[in-house]
């Protein structure tokens, strides 16, 4: 089985705060998105590796990878303005419609070799393998001024990697002609028409988004030290 990952970091993450894109901001002394990508690299599992970033930031990337001798070969795609336009331009990186590719967030770097692993062979079974976790709070849906409660024990939480079989995943993005109103790829495959399993993500697979999240990252890493 042919194995790839897209891991999108085009975004410029702007619930952070910070100046730089939170993709680029250390986590234990090292850029959150050279986490995420060890993650892929550095497992046992060949996975050739597609990393999509804004034009502005390669020169970034670059100088992170000489500064901390990053030595694996990966594939630079540019980022668009939108993560539909940012996935859809790493899918064009994929000459060969064989095998599975796994599609994740930048900003995910705490993604375990366990989840990566279930989610290509889920899809190679399946089609599509989308790591979910349920949902702990309680969950109102509002509407207008009033609001009312779901049931949460039908409810699941959204993460990435999301992986698919490489044709099926570019004949879904193929399909759509804006990328409108897709937050994720799983939402891309379901307008397409085609099924979506979902698999046991981890609630340590956050995506950090705001400067909370980046110290609860920091907590799990020091755990694990
Ligand atoms: O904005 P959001 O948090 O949903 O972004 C999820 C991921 O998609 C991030 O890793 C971000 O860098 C990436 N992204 C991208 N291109 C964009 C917007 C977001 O690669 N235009």
């Amino acid at each position: 089985m042919k194995k790839s990952a897209i891991i999108v970091a085009a975004g410029s993450g702007t619930r952070m705060g910070a100046k730089t894109p939170k993709q680029f901001l250390n986590l234990h002394k090292k850029p959150i998105l050279l986490h995420t990508i060890e993650a892929f690299t550095g497992i046992p599992e060949q996975i050739s590796v597609i990393l999509v970033l804004s034009p502005d930031y390669k020169d970034h990337w670059y100088e992170i990878s000489r500064r901390f001798d990053f030595q694996h070969t990966i594939t630079i795609a540019d980022g668009g303005s939108s993560r539909f336009e940012s996935v859809r331009n790493g899918l064009q990186k994929i000459e060969s419609s064989d095998g599975v590719v796994a599609i994740h967030d930048g900003v995910r770097p705490l993604v375990s070799h366990k989840i990566i692993s279930d989610s290509f062979e889920l899809a190679h079974e399946k089609g599509s393998a989308i790591a979910a976790v349920p949902a702990k709070d309680s969950i109102r849906q509002i509407d207008g001024s009033s609001s009312i409660t779901l049931d949460r024990t039908r409810i699941r939480l959204v993460q990435t990697p999301q992986t698919f079989k490489v044709s099926l995943i570019k004949d879904a993005y193929a399909s759509a002609s804006t990328g409108k109103g897709f937050t994720d790829d799983a939402s891309v495959l379901e307008h397409y028409g085609a099924p979506i399993h979902l698999f046991d993500g981890s609630f340590e697979n956050i995506k950090i988004t705001t400067p909370d999240d980046l110290l609860f990252a920091e907590a799990i890493l020091s755990r694990k030290k």
